[in-house]
């Protein structure tokens, strides 16, 4: 897939989803020690999800097709002594990356997708997560309401595209954290938790 030019332009102004920490959701993740081993974050923005990971003892590598993000995530992890991998890339094609992580996870990548690029989108992850590893994606819900912002996912459309050699594991209402009041500053979100098989 080729980038969107929007997406590294995103970094020059402030994205609404970029909120300067992680989202509480990945917090309480990690806090209950889900983030741990070799880790990915995939569309890693500015890197919030993988210095997390990185604090809780993870081995952390974020990959996102933005080198404006990317250079901002380096920035961060510099600033604040973090010991994280960044790296420029484009998540259809994570067996370039040539290894397998315990754990992927995913805040806000999943619903950009159209409906006919989620095959290989998951194609790609399944390329980078060892068999039994874990993938946490935070998408956009169907229950959100309004349209603005990104498209809306059900826990069909979730399952759907997760059957042969997956299994979804559960998928909990959470929310996305945002950087603009619109309404609140809260989106409504599902939390899925995904295991390769
Ligand atoms: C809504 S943002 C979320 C960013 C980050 N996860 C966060 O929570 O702040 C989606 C991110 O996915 C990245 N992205 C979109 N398509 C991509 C692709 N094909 N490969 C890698 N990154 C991609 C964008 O550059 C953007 O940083």
């Amino acid at each position: 897939m080729a980038e969107r030019p929007s997406w590294n332009s995103e970094y020059e102004g402030s994205p609404p989803w970029d909120i300067g920490r992680p989202q509480p959701d990945f917090v309480r993740l990690a806090d209950a020690g889900k983030l741990a081993g070799q880790v990915l974050d995939v569309g890693c923005g500015t890197g919030e999800q993988v210095m997390l990971a990185a604090t809780h003892g993870a081995e952390a590598l974020g990959v996102d097709i933005a080198e404006l993000a990317i250079q901002r995530a380096r920035e961060k992890a510099q600033e604040r002594g973090i010991l994280a991998t960044f790296q420029v890339g484009d998540v259809m094609h994570l067996d370039r990356l040539g290894r397998q992580f315990d754990v992927i996870t995913d805040s806000g990548l999943f619903h950009v997708f159209s409906d006919s690029e989620r095959p290989a989108f998951v194609s790609s992850l399944r390329s980078a997560l060892r068999p039994g590893g874990t993938y946490y994606m935070m998408c956009f819900s169907d229950e959100q309401p309004g349209d603005w912002g990104p498209r809306r996912v059900s826990k069909a459309e979730i399952r759907a595209s997760f059957t042969d050699g997956w299994s979804v594991r559960s998928i909990e209402p959470a929310q996305f954290a945002i950087a603009i009041a619109i309404e609140s500053e809260r989106a409504q979100a599902w939390l899925a938790t995904i295991e390769r098989l």
